[in-house]
C-alpha cells in the first residue's frame, strides 16, 4: 500500500502523511528541529500498542524521550490534566526549542497540541493519531484545547503541527464502536466538500470500515485533502472554515448536555448532520432528499441517527454559548453534497428538527 502525503499550506507548510506502517518511521518524517527532547503525551491503551514504535524513531531522530499518559477520551481534556503536564514538562525540563509529541486519539492530539501551544509560550508539537477521527480531523489544521464544564473547547488556541504521522495500521486495534464514530467526520467531508467520499462509503460500507483494505486509507487521504485544502484557505476561521462544524453545533451540545459520556463526539456529529440536513430541507436550502441519504449513510456504517430525550430549552442555552454562534442563531447547512454554508435560522425550525432527530 502507498504512501500518501497531503502538504497543508498555511504560513507554516507542513505534510500529513498517511499510510500503513508509516508511524515505523516517525524519523523519517519529522522536519529538521533543534529539539534535543521529546515529551509524548498518550493514553494507557494507545502506549501499550505504539508507543514503542514512536519512541524509537524520535530515539533515532537523537531526542531524549519522555512519555505521560492522560486519562482516555475527554477526561483527558481538563484544566486538572492540563496542569498535571505543565508540572511534568518543568520536571523534564521541557525547552522552548524542544518538541511535544501528540500520540493518540483526538483528545490527545486537541490537548498535546494546547500544552504545545502555551509551554513557553508555544514548542513545537508532531502529531500521531491513531483513530480515524484524529487522523481526518483533529490532528489536522491546528485547532487545539480542552473542555470546560460550561462547554466544549472552549479554551483553546491555534497551533499548527510540525507534521502529522497517520499511520491506518493503528486503526487495525481500535475499537469497532471508535472506528465507526471517526466515520462521521469523514461523512461530513463528503457533504461540505467531496461527495465522491459519500459514493465509496454507499457502494460498500464494510469495506469503508475495514483499516486493512484499500478504501477506508483512501477515505482518510480524501477527507484531510477537504480540511488542508479549508484550513489552507481560512486557517483562523473567518469564514469557510466554519463549514468543518457541519453537525457540530448540536453535536457538542449533545455532548456537553451529557457530560462527554453518553456519545462519541462522531456518534453527536452524526446526529448534529441529520438534524443540520433536516433544517436545510425544511428551510429551502437543500432540496428533498439529502436527510434521507444522510439518515441512510449513518446507518450504513452503524452511527446513531436518533438521540436520547433532551430538553430544548438546555440545548437551545449550550448552543447559543457555542463559539461558532453570533448574532442569534446560525447554522452551517448544507445545499447538495459537496457544498455547504453558514445560514441564520428561525428558533421554530430548529426546534422541529430537533423534535425530530430526538427520541419522544
Ligand atoms: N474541527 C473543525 C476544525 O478544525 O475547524
Amino acid at each position: 500500500m502507498t504512501t500518501m502525503r497531503i502538504t497543508v499550506d498555511v504560513a507554516a507548510p507542513y505534510d500529513v502523511v498517511i499510510g500503513r506502517g508509516v508511524l515505523d518511521d516517525v524519523d523519517a518524517w519529522l522536519p529538521d528541529t533543534a529539539a534535543r527532547r521529546a515529551a509524548v503525551v498518550t493514553t494507557a491503551p494507545v502506549e501499550e500498542h505504539h508507543a514503542a514504535a514512536v519512541t524509537a524513531g524520535l530515539r533515532a531522530a537523537g531526542l531524549d524521550v519522555h512519555v505521560r499518559q492522560v486519562p482516555d477520551g475527554e477526561a483527558a481534556k481538563s484544566l486538572d490534566v492540563l496542569g498535571q503536564l505543565y508540572d511534568w514538562l518543568a520536571a523534564i525540563p521541557l525547552a522552548r526549542t524542544d518538541l511535544v509529541v501528540g500520540l493518540g486519539g483526538g483528545a490527545v492530539t486537541d490537548l498535546a497540541g494546547f500544552v504545545a501551544a502555551t509551554w513557553h509560550r508555544g514548542v513545537p508539537v508532531l502529531q500521531v493519531p491513531t483513530t480515524v477521527l484524529a487522523q481526518v480531523d483533529a490532528a489536522v489544521g491546528g485547532k487545539t484545547g480542552i473542555n470546560l464544564a460550561a462547554g466544549k473547547n472552549l479554551v483553546g488556541a491555534f497551533h499548527q503541527p510540525l507534521a502529522v504521522v497517520a499511520d491506518t495500521a493503528t486503526l487495525d486495534t481500535l475499537p469497532a464502536r471508535e472506528l465507526r464514530a471517526g466515520m462521521a467526520e469523514v461523512i461530513k467531508c463528503g457533504f461540505i466538500r467531496d461527495p465522491r467520499i459519500l459514493d465509496r462509503i454507499e457502494r460498500d460500507p464494510a469495506a469503508a470500515l475495514d483499516p486493512a483494505g484499500e478504501v477506508l486509507p483512501d477515505l482518510i487521504h480524501r477527507a484531510v485533502a477537504v480540511k488542508a485544502q479549508i484550513v489552507a484557505a481560512d486557517t483562523h476561521e473567518h469564514g469557510e472554515r466554519a463549514l468543518l462544524n457541519y453537525g457540530h453545533t448540536l453535536g457538542h451540545a449533545l455532548e456537553t448536555l451529557t457530560g462527554y459520556a453518553r456519545y462519541r463526539h462522531g456518534e453527536a456529529v452524526g446526529i448534529g448532520m441529520r438534524f443540520a440536513a433536516l433544517v436545510s430541507e425544511w428551510s429551502g436550502v437543500a432540496d428533498a432528499g439529502l436527510h434521507d441519504r444522510t439518515t441512510a449513510i449513518l446507518a450504513d456504517v452503524g452511527l446513531p441517527t436518533v438521540c436520547d430525550p433532551v430538553d430544548s430549552d438546555e440545548v437551545f442555552a449550550v448552543m447559543a454559548r457555542d463559539k461558532k454562534v453570533r448574532d442569534g442563531l446560525r447554522l452551517v447547512l448544507c445545499e447538495r453534497p459537496g457544498v455547504a454554508r453558514v445560514a441564520a435560522l428561525d428558533r421554530a425550525v430548529l426546534e422541529r428538527a430537533l423534535a425530530r432527530v430526538r427520541h419522544p
